[in-house]
């Protein structure tokens, strides 16, 4: 079979990654999607079951930090567009562990960006390195009429937005030095189905249910900007397609929220969807001890995007939290698996096996 474009999606079994490969798989029959996934802690295959024996699609498991590994893949499908998501993505995990941040989100990326500068380096027409970066690189805000815009410095405070910050430097060092096409692109939070319960909303969704202490950092007065995660893959698919060469573009909800404030409503919408009395869930809530270094507020000014692109959120805060209680009390399997541990180990016998 032969295709139009080859891209690579890397980090696709992971929670945005999975979104943006089905986005993908499923308007573009004409282009071949080769998932590019190592299946850590937080890649998961069961977020793509319903679009695996998609002629157009394709799974390599592999590591990013293995530069034969990934010399040898991109020879290999000479790949058109590279749309990079893997990354160790979790802030908590950065302040016990950065060396694993430093090697998957600094080496790793690296390591695509020779493979691509080696396969493009006679024909870079119609080709694409999207980077897929995060709005904390930016820092923190505490002026509440700031918004971090494609100009603001860099100031990253967590080992994570630091590994961060040093692979957009380097996705852009590509563009000046080698010439190389490149797109980045730089996110707020992200929410909805498949997000993997480490993080805020469905570590709360899930604690929630099982009538679990909900634990919030500090006073709980840190400020998020919350995007719909298929939202965000719409905008990785506009940029994508039809940002400019060398660009960088911020994506974010201009849907601000304290913790605290969020951690609330979650209580309230669970306690309807159980049938609890009103209030119950909020008696859950337990404070504890500040993340190191936690960042006060992120907030995204995506006019950009908006104007250049013409790409909008499609959903508001209510309808995509809504989408994304639903989608967890129809997939409690999916969330038991993960944290009783049992797909990471069925996955890795079965590739170990293949
Ligand atoms: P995730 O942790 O859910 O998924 C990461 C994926 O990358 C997993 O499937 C994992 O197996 C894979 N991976 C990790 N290390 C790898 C390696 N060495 N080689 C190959 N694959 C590897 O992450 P996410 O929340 O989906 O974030 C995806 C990207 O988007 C990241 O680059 C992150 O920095 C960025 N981002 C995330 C958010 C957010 O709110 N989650 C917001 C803005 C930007
Ligand atoms: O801003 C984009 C970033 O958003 C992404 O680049 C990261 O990959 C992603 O993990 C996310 O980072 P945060 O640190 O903002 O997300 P997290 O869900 O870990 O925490 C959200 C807020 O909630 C933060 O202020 C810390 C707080 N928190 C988090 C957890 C897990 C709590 O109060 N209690 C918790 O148990």
């Amino acid at each position: 079979m032969s295709f139009e474009k080859k891209i690579c999606i890397t980090g696709g079994a992971g929670f945005i990654g999975s979104h943006v490969v089905r986005l993908f798989v499923t308007k573009y029959p004409q282009y071949q999607i080769v998932n590019l996934d190592k299946l850590t802690y937080a890649g998961n295959l069961e977020n793509l079951k319903d679009i695996e024996n998609a002629p157009n699609y394709v799974f390599e498991k592999g590591d990013i930090v293995d530069e034969n590994f990934v010399n040898q893949l991109f020879g290999k499908y000479q790949f058109d567009g590279v749309i990079h998501l893997a990354a160790e993505s979790h802030v908590d995990r950065s302040i016990t562990d950065p060396m694993a941040f430093v090697k998957t989100n600094v080496i790793g990326t690296c390591n695509l960006l020779n493979a691509a500068k080696t396969i493009w380096k006679d024909n870079k027409e119609g080709k694409r390195f999207y980077h897929v970066s995060t709005d904390e690189v930016y820092g923190e805000l505490h002026n509440p009429e700031e918004f971090f815009l494609e100009t603001t410095s860099y100031d990253p405070r967590s080992p994570y937005s630091a590994s961060k910050a040093s692979s957009d430097h380097f996705v852009r060092a590509y563009h000046n030095t080698y010439g190389l096409p490149i797109l980045v692109s730089n996110c707020s939070n992200n929410y909805g189905p498949n997000h993997f319960p480490e993080k805020l909303i469905p570590l709360m969704i899930n604690n929630i249910r099982n009538s679990k202490p909900l634990p919030v950092y500090g006073k709980g007065e840190n400020v998020r900007d919350w995007l719909f995660v298929k939202d965000h893959a719409r905008a990785i698919d506009v940029i994508f397609h039809e940002g400019t060469n060398g660009g960088t573009y911020n994506i974010g909800g201009n849907n601000e929220w304290k913790n605290i404030d969020l951690v609330h409503l979650l209580c309230d919408i669970m306690d309807q969807k159980l049938g609890k009395a009103a209030g119950t869930s909020r008696g859950l809530i337990t404070y504890v001890k500040d993340r190191a270094g936690h960042d006060l507020r992120y907030a995204i000014d995506a006019t950009k995007l908006m104007t250049e692109l013409g790409w909008e959120p499609s959903v508001t805060f209510e309808q995509g939290l809504a989408q994304t209680v639903d989608w967890y009390f129809d997939n409690w399997d999916w969330i038991d698996n993960i944290t009783s541990g049992s797909y990471e180990k069925y996955y890795q016998e079965m590739y170990e096996a293949s």
